[in-house]
């Protein structure tokens, strides 16, 4: 394998509150049981999180101030972190100035869309100005084929061969905005089969930590809680858990949830009532979601499940689907945890997929941040 056969991206993403860039490298060759050679060089991201919580969830104006802020630092960062392995240690560089990398980038991956158009427009347009600067083609990505392609980035061709055979796969999306149910035929063609009719699941998350009291972002603090609680001592409802579509809602939970607390008012003492609430809310989630993968897995006759997005993160999700895959013979494929919430190396990622199955970028121009992109 030569030099010139690898492929360098600089990847950004700031759909919506945290502002990240990645750098990436495809290699050429080398690809194991039909999937791209990624490595990652570098990849930092600058979360809003302290900035947002106050408000108790995300502000799009003062997300899209905050990401103006952040995208020079952060891009800059990204690029010096990479300086050491782009050059191999054929040239000595101090690597304190990301223009010395910038030069050796084949082209800028962006997150195009879905997300909040005022977070989205700082991204694109950052990595147009960067394109008309430097004549490297953009990569408009759908945020959504990031999370897709994420449970496959860093897999090593050892894991590659145990799991080789993984197709038709069916694709579990669970994040913030999104849930979505996708049927992969390989590598390069899917459909969506299904989504939420309402609500996302990491947004009933949020939600239900909200009326708990508990700070943003609440997936994370609920699944924490559950950890501690009896997930069958509330029957939620499990919403449309036999429909015969492989859409969700995930909206009457919240508000089952809503009226549970109104009954059996938590005080500052009932910590045991807060486990069990959020252990027991988790379980209806983690039971529609898997219930559908697993039908969906069984109607099209896959060989794998995959999951991903922020909800991925959820460990009794993760369990449970890891579970019901081994029981049924299926391969399971999850991003690592660093991977499941939003940063640009799963972006990087999804351009090296679109590379690898030979898209050709388009000039920066033709390149527009689109808030309702679908998948
Ligand atoms: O993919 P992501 O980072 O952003 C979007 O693209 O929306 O997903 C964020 C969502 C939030 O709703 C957050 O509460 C949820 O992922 N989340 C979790 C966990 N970690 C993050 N939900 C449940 N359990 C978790 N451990
Ligand atoms: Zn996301």
């Amino acid at each position: 394998m030569t030099v010139q056969n690898r492929k360098t991206i600089l990847a950004i993403e700031s759909s919506c509150d945290e502002t990240a860039a990645a750098v990436l490298r495809l290699e050429n060759s080398g690809s194991a049981a039909g999937f791209p050679k990624i490595k990652t060089l570098s990849s930092v991201v600058k979360s809003q999180i302290s900035l947002h919580s106050k408000m108790g969830g995300v502000v799009p104006e003062a997300a899209a101030r905050a990401h103006v802020k952040n995208i020079l630092p952060v891009v800059k960062k990204a690029l010096t972190g990479a300086c050491n392995s782009i050059f191999d240690g054929r040239q000595k560089l101090s690597c304190k100035n990301g223009e010395d990398v910038l030069s050796q980038i084949d082209y800028i991956a962006v997150t195009a869309g879905p997300g909040l158009i005022p977070s989205l427009i700082v991204g694109v347009e950052f990595a147009k100005a960067l394109s008309l600067a430097t004549g490297k083609p953009v990569i408009p990505v759908n945020h959504l084929s990031g999370h897709l392609y994420s449970p496959f980035g860093r897999l090593t061709a050892k894991s590659y061969k145990l799991k080789a055979n993984f197709f038709p796969m069916i694709s579990l999306i669970v994040s913030g905005g999104h849930t979505i149910l996708v049927l992969m035929e390989d590598i390069k063609h899917y459909k969506v089969l299904g989504q939420t009719v309402d609500d996302a699941a990491g947004e009933a998350f949020d939600k239900v930590a909200k009326l708990l009291g508990l700070p943003y972002p609440g997936g994370p603090q609920i699944g924490k809680l559950a950890a501690k609680g009896n997930p069958a001592a509330i029957n939620f409802p499990r919403p449309m858990i036999n429909s015969k579509d492989y859409n969700f809602s995930f909206a009457g939970l919240k508000t089952a949830v809503l009226y549970y607390l109104r009954d059996n008012p938590p005080t500052a003492k009932s910590y045991k009532l807060k486990t069990n609430v959020c252990a027991s809310f988790q379980q209806a989630v983690v039971d529609v979601l898997a219930a559908k993968t697993l039908r969906a897995a069984n109607e099209f006759k896959a060989r794998s499940i995959s999951l991903s997005g922020g909800v991925s993160a959820n460990l009794a999700l993760r369990k449970s689907l890891n579970l019901k895959s081994k029981t049924f013979n299926l391969k399971f494929f999850a991003p690592p945890l660093s991977l499941t919430g939003d940063n640009a190396e799963i972006i990087g990622m999804a351009a090296a997929f679109m590379l690898f199955n030979g898209y050709k970028p388009k000039s920066y121009k033709a390149v527009k941040a689109d808030p309702n992109l679908e998948l």
